[in-house]
Order: structure tokens, then sequence, then C-alpha cells
């Protein structure tokens, strides 16, 4: 778009765009889209409904010409989508974005990592939750042990791709391996973040007893090891930082239930289908696609994207109680992808 046509103007800053490719995922973790929730006659969004490469293409640019610096891609399994290396190579050609990664559950990097990496791509974010193969096949509801996800990891880090790996803990399903973790992901170089488990969508059953807290965590850890804070890298960054003291790894934190972070959030959504949603906990999303097929112009697009952003008033997780959580028309993580 050309510069001398910006009208457009954000009155809070917009930093990061979440990119969901596909709804699909190869995994039906507990947390995120149990397996009673998504059987087989779940419908998932048809092909057509999908933004295609051009589309997804056209949108980030606008995105970042409103302030965008970081790209993620997420899904579902967003490897799940067909030729994602070919997206990954529109996007980082754009001009004034700083950085694009990957949220995944790694079983297809040992297949993707050298073409992703090739196509532009800086990072992958994978999940890994237990170490244990028994646990871990109980997590994902689909009985895969570890070794697939630990050979992703490898091939991530072996083309070049920077690594960390996410684990959610839930309360007496897996806090058992938050010490075991973090020696591996210490042990392996690999920065380890907990993240505490959320009530996104309405098919997990979260309860509050069921969060381990950063607290918790920390606590445990220190019992174990020495560590230091770590100031944090960027204003809004999601994670908070410790290093251990005998080494330049880092361990973080995503602490949206305990000391949640909405006051610095510059995070849009863009699902699959083409809609923009401004939170993670608002089910409510905008649509885009059908604006844009119907011959919506850069400028016009523009114009609809920051008028969203500039509406938008979400909080929710400052705001968190029993009630609002009854209460709110949510969205499935594995439809917008966390
Ligand atoms: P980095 O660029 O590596 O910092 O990635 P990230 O932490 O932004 O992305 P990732 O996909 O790895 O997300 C890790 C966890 O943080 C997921 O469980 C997300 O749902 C959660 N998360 C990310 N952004 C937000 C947010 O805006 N609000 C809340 N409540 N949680 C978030
Ligand atoms: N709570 C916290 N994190 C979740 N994720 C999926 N579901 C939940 C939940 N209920 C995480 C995954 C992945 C990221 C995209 O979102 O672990 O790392
Ligand atoms: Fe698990 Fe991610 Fe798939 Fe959700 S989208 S089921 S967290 S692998
Ligand atoms: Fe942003 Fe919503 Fe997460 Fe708060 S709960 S940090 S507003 S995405």
């Amino acid at each position: 778009m050309e510069k001398n046509m910006i009208t457009d103007k954000l009155n809070r800053p917009l930093r990061d765009l979440r990119i969901s490719v596909i709804d699909r995922c190869n995994f039906r973790c507990q947390y995120c889209m149990p397996a009673d929730s998504f059987g087989p006659d779940f419908e998932f969004l048809p092909r057509s409904a999908l933004l295609t490469y051009e589309e997804i293409e056209r949108v980030a640019k606008i995105f970042v010409y409103l302030g965008v610096k970081k790209i993620r891609l997420t899904g579902g399994e967003p490897l799940l989508r067909r030729d994602l290396p070919v997206l990954v190579e529109k996007l980082s050609a754009i001009e004034g974005l700083e950085d694009i990664g990957l949220t995944t559950n790694g079983v297809l990097l040992p297949k993707f990592a050298e073409q992703l990496k090739k196509a532009g791509l800086k990072r992958v974010n994978v999940s890994l939750d237990s170490l244990d193969n028994e646990l871990f096949g109980k997590i994902n509801g689909r009985g895969i042990g570890t070794g697939p996800v630990l050979e992703g990891i490898e091939a991530a880090k072996k083309f070049g791709l920077g690594v960390k790996i996410n684990m959610v803990v839930k309360k007496g399903l897996n806090d058992s391996e938050i010490v075991p973790m973090a020696k591996f992901c210490k042990d392996h170089n690999l920065e380890l973040r907990y993240i505490e488990y959320m009530d996104v969508g309405s098919t997990n059953g979260w309860k509050m007893d069921d969060v381990v807290t950063k607290k918790q965590i920390h606590q445990l850890l220190k019992e174990h090891f020495n560590m230091e804070p770590v100031n944090p890298a960027y204003f809004g960054e999601v994670a908070k930082h410790d290093r251990y003291t005998d080494s330049n790894v880092q361990v973080g934190f995503i602490t949206s239930v305990s000391e949640s972070f909405c006051s610095s959030c510059t995070r849009a959504r863009l699902s699959a289908n083409g809609q923009i949603f401004t939170c993670l906990f608002n089910g409510n999303g905008h649509d885009i696609r059908n604006f844009m097929r119907n011959g919506a112009t850069d400028q016009e697009l523009a114009g609809r994207i920051s008028a969203i952003w500039n509406d938008r008033a979400d909080r929710y997780s400052d705001e968190r109680t029993a009630e609002t959580n009854k209460q709110r028309k949510k969205i499935e993580m594995s439809y917008i992808g966390g």
C-alpha cells in the first residue's frame, strides 16, 4: 500500500498478529480439543472457507502497514495445512516484518523444518507437556509417545530454527513433570515455558482448582535450581523469564491466570476462515474474508482493521471470575490457535 494513502491511525499498539491457518489437529490434547468433543462427526471448516495464501499475505501486509512486527502461525496444527513453506516465503518477503514464528506439536517438523527455514521461518514453539511416554500419550489423546516430538525438536535445531518448548501444566495430570522437564530442557539448551492452564473455549472443563500457578512452579524449581529474574525483552512480551545462574538457558512462565497481562496486550488473531478476534477469550469475530472477497480495496481493509482494533476493550484475563467464565461466548483454542 502507498505510504501517502495513510489515513488509518491506531489509538493503541498492535504489534503481534497470530494467524491460524487450519482448524484441524492430529492431536486431541485434553486441555485444548478433548477427543470426546471433537469426535468423527465434528464439522471442521471446508477448504473453501479457509483464506487462501494470497488472501493471508494481503491481510498480513496490511497488518504490517498498521504496525505489526511479529507474525506467528498457529492452527489447530499449522503443519497440516498443505505447502505451509509457500506461505512462510510470502510472509517473509513483507517489508517491515521482523519475526515469523510457528507454534506446533512438532511431529511434522522432521519433514518440514528444512523447507521452513529456507522459506524464512525464524523460530518454532513446540508443545511438550511430559517426558513420560505413557502420560504424554494420555494427554495428547492419541497415544502418541514423545519420540516423534523429540525428533521434531532435533530437526528444527539441526536446520537452525530457534526452539522454545511450551508445557501446559494441569494439576494432578502433569505437575509431576515440572522438574524433569526443567532438567531436560536445561540440559538440551532449550527455553521451556510453563503455561498456566486456561479456561479457553468451553470443551476442556476448566476449573480454577486445576491451575498450577507460576508461584507454585517457581517455588518448586527453586528447590532444584539457582535462578535469577530476567527483564522483559520488549513491551507486551507474554512470558516472564528467569535464567539459571550456571548457564545461559532461560525458563519462562505464562501467567494468564494468576498474573494477567491484558494491559500490555498487543496481539490480534486472524482465524483460518478470515475473522479477526481481538482477544483469545472474545468469541465475537469480525469477518474480513467476505469483505475482501466482495472487492474491498487495501485502503478499505486497512480502515476496517483499524476500526476493529480501535474499538477493542478486551481484558478478559484481568476480569476473569467464575461468573464471567460462565456467561461469555468463547472461542475454542483449536480454532484460534492460542
Ligand atoms: P513468543 O513469540 O515465542 O513469545 O510466542 P508466544 O508465547 O506469543 O506464542 P505461543 O503460541 O507459544 O503461546 C504460548 C501460550 O501463551 C499459549 O498458551 C497462548 O495461548 C498463550 N498466549 C499467547 N498470547 C496470549 C494472550 O494474548 N493472552 C493470553 N491470555 N494468553 C496468550
Ligand atoms: N491452557 C493453556 N494453554 C493452552 N494451549 C492449548 N490449550 C491451552 C489451555 N487450555 C497451548 C498449547 C500450545 C499453545 C498454542 O496453546 O500448549 O503450546
Ligand atoms: Fe494439542 Fe496444539 Fe493440537 Fe491443541 S492444537 S490439540 S494444543 S497439538
Ligand atoms: Fe489480550 Fe485477551 Fe489475553 Fe488479555 S486475555 S492478554 S486481552 S488476548
